[in-house]
C-alpha cells in the first residue's frame, strides 16, 4: 500500500542485505510431481473422520458465525483471503515439521484492498505470518525500531518526522478496519488446522450466498503424515539409525469440494504457483478445469510480486508492473484486488439473471 512518491522505508544497518529466502531463477527445477486427483465426497469423509478437529474450533465457528451475521445484516460483501504456508508435524508434540516458504504478503497486502474497497475480511492466515496493517512495521524487512526515534529530551520513543505521513495513513486504516469490525482474524498452523478451520469457515459463509468471495492465496502443503502414523514425541535420532526417512501421504485436494459442496454459490479464486514458466499457463488451466471454478491467478515464485496471470474459461491475461510502478513499490495486489471485484460484481449480477 505505498502511496507514490513516500519515503522510502530505512534500511537497518542490523540488517543483512543479502536475502537468503530469495529464488534462484537460474536453478529453478520443474516438478515432476504428479497432479492429484480432486478429493471425492470419500475422501472428504475419510480425511475429517480420521483426523481429531482442532480444540479451539467451536469458538472460531461462533466468532465467525457473528462476524457474517453482523455483515450480512447491512449486505456487506465478505472475502475470506488465505495467507501464508501451512506445516506438517512430524511428531505429536511437535519438534520438527515440514514447512514452506510463504511469509502471506500476498494474502497480508490483497486483504488491505478488499478492505479499501468496502468488503468484510475474513482472514485465515498462517500465525505470525505478515498481516493487513502491520505488514508494513513488521517482520525483518521493515523492522519497526527503524521508523522511530527519541524526542528531543530523550525521554520519548516518536516516529520518525519522514515517516509521520505515511504511517498515519495506514493507522487511521487500521483503526476504521478495527473500529468497524471489518477484519477477523482467524489463525492456523498446519495443515490439519487450515482444512478443518476452511471447511467450517466455508460453511457459516454460505448464509450470504453469491456475496461472499473466496481468494485462496495460501500454500498448503501438497503431502502429509497421517494422524495414525504420527510418533507422540520427538523422534529419537538413535532410534532410526542416524537416518530420518519420512513417508508422507498427498493432502487431498480438497478445492472441488469447496467448490462444489462447501461454498457452491459464491465465487472463489484459487492461486497457483509454479517455478517453471513453461508450465505455469497450462497447469492453471487444469487447475480451473479440474476444480470447475472462477478465477484461478499463476504466478511465479521468482516474480511474484510483479506480475501475475488470470486464467479463466475465456482465457488468459497478465498484469504486469511497468518499471515505473516497480520503482515506485507498487502493490501488485493494489491491481489484482479491483479487477476480482469487478468480477464479483459481474458475478453477482450473473447470478442474480440466473434466478439464484
Ligand atoms: O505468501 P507470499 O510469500 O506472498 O506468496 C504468495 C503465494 C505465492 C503463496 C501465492 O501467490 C500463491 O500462489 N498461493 C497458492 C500456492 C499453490 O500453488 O497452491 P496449490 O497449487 O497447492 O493449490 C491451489 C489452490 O488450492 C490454492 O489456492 C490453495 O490455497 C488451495 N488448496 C490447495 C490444496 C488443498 N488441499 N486445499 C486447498 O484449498
Amino acid at each position: 500500500m505505498s502511496e507514490p512518491g513516500s519515503p522510502v522505508p530505512p534500511t537497518s544497518p542490523l540488517l543483512s542485505r543479502v536475502h537468503t529466502s530469495a529464488p534462484d531463477t537460474e536453478s529453478a527445477i520443474d516438478r515432476s510431481i504428479p497432479e492429484f486427483p480432486a478429493a471425492t465426497p470419500i475422501d472428504e469423509d475419510n480425511y475429517f473422520r480420521l483426523h481429531r478437529p482442532p480444540p479451539y474450533l467451536s469458538q472460531i465457528s461462533s466468532d465467525v458465525a457473528e462476524f457474517i451475521n453482523f455483515h450480512h445484516r447491512v449486505n456487506r460483501k465478505v472475502a475470506l483471503v488465505t495467507s501464508g504456508g501451512t506445516t506438517v508435524p512430524l511428531e505429536n508434540n511437535t519438534v520438527r515439521f515440514i514447512d514452506n516458504f510463504s511469509a502471506g504478503t500476498r494474502g497480508a497486502t490483497s486483504a488491505e484492498y478488499f478492505l479499501e474497497k468496502g468488503y468484510a475480511v475474513i482472514f485465515l492466515h498462517r500465525e505470525f505470518s505478515m498481516l493487513p496493517y502491520s505488514r508494513h512495521y513488521s517482520h525483518t524487512t521493515n523492522c519497526f525500531l527503524d521508523y522511530l526515534t527519541e524526542s528531543p529530551d530523550g525521554k520519548k520513543v516518536e516516529v520518525d518526522e519522514k515517516f509521520q505521513k505515511e504511517m498515519l495513513v495506514v493507522l487511521k486504516k487500521y483503526r476504521y478496519a478495527q473500529e468497524n469490525n471489518l477484519l477477523l482474524m482467524v489463525p492456523f498452523t498446519t495443515v490439519h488446522q487450515y482444512l478443518f478451520t476452511l471447511k467450517l469457515i466455508a460453511q457459516e459463509m454460505s448464509v450470504i450466498g453469491y456475496d461472499a468471495i473466496f481468494y485462496l492465496a495460501a500454500a498448503v502443503s501438497d503431502f502429509f503424515l497421517p494422524s495414525s502414523r504420527i510418533p507422540q514425541h520427538k523422534i529419537q535420532s538413535k532410534e532410526v539409525g542416524g537416518k530420518l526417512v519420512v513417508d508422507l501421504e498427498p493432502v487431498p485436494k480438497f478445492l472441488r469440494r469447496l467448490v462444489d459442496s462447501w461454498a457452491p454459490i459464491a465465487m472463489i479464486v484459487s492461486f497457483k504457483l509454479e517455478t517453471d514458466n513453461t508450465i505455469l499457463i497450462s497447469k492453471a488451466r487444469t487447475a480451473l478445469k479440474r476444480y470447475n471454478h472462477q478465477l484461478v491467478i499463476g504466478n511465479l515464485l521468482q516474480t511474484r510480486k510483479k506480475q501475475v496471470v488470470f486464467v479463466t474459461a475465456e482465457g488468459e491475461r497478465w498484469i504486469k508492473l511497468d518499471p515505473e510502478q516497480i520503482k515506485e513499490n507498487v502493490d501488485i495486489e493494489s491491481i489484482i484486488v479491483p479487477e476480482i471485484i469487478n468480477s464479483h460484481n459481474a458475478w453477482i449480477e450473473s447470478r442474480k439473471r440466473m434466478g439464484l
